[in-house]
This record gives structure tokens, C-alpha cells and sequence, in this order.
């Protein structure tokens, strides 16, 4: 499990004076606002005798245990024991380890691993997640995590698992053999590739007539993947963000992100693309969960084929192993 990381979990706006509990590399957490503005993570786990906080409730900033009504502050510090006299001294040891936060971009990332080094590591940059329109969802399902970060940018998969939702505004490649233009960056792998533009008449009235369009793919380490697909001066963005919650389950955060698109009324907008989302991510995990499946049975003897046109997802997984190598 990939530890010292920055872990996505939701817009900063979407960040309430309420409790949501989390699981992220096997650990229980738990994330709210507290009433001084500050994005607060703590362990779900009251330190008197091991319950769930999150079963308890927010009072302003602290947080407290619906068993015997322990209070927590934003520091995890214990600094109310209702069974005891108030001038009693609450123990030292009663505790809880808190997590840091960052908002960074207008969302919220939670650091996990060794609290020391979260000054040394930033979340991936990518400032259209603070300036574009956007809508987003997470889904949590079995899958390979390897596995699922590659699917955004594999360039064959778009015609056949999205037949049903984008593979209209997102034609087949018709360059034979494609030119991927793969670069190795220092923090992840980029590119772009041409599609047809198989729009409908009146989606080509909006999209453009040229008869390709541009498709730039970006891997950025540890754990986003984006695909952007360029219309004249329109632009579709989709970004994933995926995290290992326990042994078998992923987390997979799908936001899209568009520019000049629904101008004319934004809620509309967020609402088709919602839409659009939940049936691209529910094709990719029909997928994904398979995968899993067929991977865990065969882990010592896997038979898979690859060909020319699989570079892209090549370059990834080989990127991708050189790193975690290096960070054992
Ligand atoms: S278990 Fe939390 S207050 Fe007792
Ligand atoms: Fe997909």
C-alpha cells in the first residue's frame, strides 16, 4: 500500500461542520469541518474503550464519543471526561492521532503515512481543478490498483467499454500505427494522440467539424490520471484520482471538468455530466471487478498478451514499478 502519500477526498466546498468517516490504506478516519473553518482528520477510534467516533457527533470544533461522551479537540487531544470532577487532571495518554490536511487547489487532501515527511511531498498540481466546472463522484469497488490507474489513459478501451456513453464524441483512433508522442516526466508520463471526430451533425455544430481531435493523456504519480479531449476552443477534461482503501477495495474518484461547455446554464451542465460520469465509471468498474477476479486466481501464472498499440499503458506500468522500486 502506497504510504506517504496525499490522499484525495472532496471538494472544499463539499466539506461540512458534520462527520464523514473514511478508509484509506486500511485505516479508519475521520474528516469534518470544525466550526473555526479548519479541515480536521482524526482516527476513527475513541481512546477510553476502542469505539468508532464517527459514531458520535460534532460539538463546534471538537468532536465527541457517543459512548461515555469523551471530548476530542482538533489536535486529537482529549479535553473533556464527563464521569470526572472538572478540576480532575484528564490523563495524557488520552489522545488520538491526528492526520494532516491540506486544501490545496480548492480540495481537500489527507496525508497518510509518516506525519513528518507530509512537508516533503505535494499533492499533483493541476490548476483547472480550482478554475473549471466541474462535477464529481467516488466509487468504491474490488480492483487492482495498477490496473485501474491504467484505464483512464488506454487509447483502444474508449469505442468498446464506452460504446454506450462518450465513444460518439470520442471516435476511433484512425492512425495506423498511432503516434502516442509518450514522454517520461519527472513526476509522471504525458502525451498527446489524435481520434476522429465521429460527433453527430448537431454535436459537430458545438464541437467543431475537424475531422480529428486532440486527446492529450497525463499520468501524474502517484495516483492521478487525466484524459483531455480538445474541441476547437471547448474543452473536456476527466481526471481519476485512486487509492487503495483496504486489501481488495480501490477507491476511484471520477471528476469532470470542461471549459466553454454549458455556459448558457452551469446547473445543467454539472447535472448531464453527473450522468455522463456515472455511466463511464460504471463501465469502467464492470471491467475493473472482472479483472480482479481473473488477476487473484492466477496471480503465480499470469498469461497476458500485449501488442504495439498497448505502449501507452506500458510506458505507465513500467513507470509506475520504477517508482515504487525506488521507494522501497
Ligand atoms: S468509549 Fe468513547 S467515551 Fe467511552
Ligand atoms: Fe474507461
Amino acid at each position: 500500500m502506497l504510504k506517504n502519500k496525499w490522499y484525495l477526498i472532496c471538494a472544499s466546498k463539499d466539506l461540512k461542520n458534520e462527520i464523514k468517516s473514511l478508509k484509506i490504506l486500511g485505516e479508519d478516519i475521520i474528516l469534518y469541518r470544525a466550526e473555526n473553518g479548519e479541515a480536521v482528520a482524526l482516527e476513527d477510534r475513541c481512546c477510553h474503550r476502542n469505539v468508532k467516533l464517527s459514531l458520535g457527533y460534532l460539538d463546534g470544533n471538537n468532536v465527541v464519543c457517543g459512548y461515555h461522551g469523551w471530548e476530542f479537540d482538533c489536535k486529537g487531544e482529549c479535553v473533556l471526561i464527563p464521569s470526572q470532577m472538572p478540576d480532575t487532571k484528564i490523563p495524557p495518554k488520552a489522545v488520538i492521532k491526528k492526520y494532516t490536511v491540506k486544501e490545496f487547489n480548492k480540495w481537500v487532501w489527507i496525508f497518510v503515512g509518516d506525519e513528518e515527511r507530509a512537508k516533503d511531498v505535494n499533492p499533483p498540481n493541476v490548476p483547472e481543478m480550482n478554475e473549471w466546472d466541474f462535477t464529481y463522484k467516488e466509487h468504491i469497488f474490488e480492483a487492482d490498483l495498477e490496473a485501474a490507474a491504467e484505464s483512464l489513459i488506454d487509447p483502444y478501451h474508449i469505442k468498446y467499454t464506452h460504446k454506450d456513453s462518450i465513444k460518439q464524441l470520442l471516435g476511433q483512433i484512425d492512425e495506423f500505427p498511432a503516434d502516442f508522442r509518450i514522454n517520461i516526466l519527472e513526476d509522471g508520463i504525458d502525451g498527446k494522440y489524435y481520434r476522429a471526430n465521429t460527433a453527430n451533425a448537431s454535436e459537430k455544430m458545438y464541437f467543431g467539424t475537424k475531422p480529428e481531435l486532440e486527446v492529450y493523456y497525463r499520468f501524474y504519480y502517484p495516483n492521478v490520471s487525466r484524459l483531455e479531449a480538445r474541441f476547437k476552443d471547448r474543452t473536456l477534461l476527466i481526471l481519476e484520482h485512486f487509492m487503495q482503501v483496504d486489501e481488495n477495495r480501490i477507491s476511484m474518484t471520477q471528476i469532470t471538468l470542461w471549459k466553454n461547455i454549458f455556459g448558457f446554464f452551469p446547473p445543467f451542465g454539472r447535472w448531464f455530466m453527473a450522468r455522463k460520469s456515472d455511466k463511464i465509471v460504471s463501465e469502467d468498474i464492470a471491467l475493473l471487478r472482472s479483472q480482479k477476479g481473473i488477476l487473484d486466481k492466477n496471480k503465480d501464472n499470469l498469461h497476458e498478451v500485449s501488442v504495439k498499440g498497448d505502449e501507452v499503458s506500458l510506458a505507465f506500468r513500467k513507470y509506475w514499478r520504477r517508482r515504487l522500486k525506488e521507494e522501497e
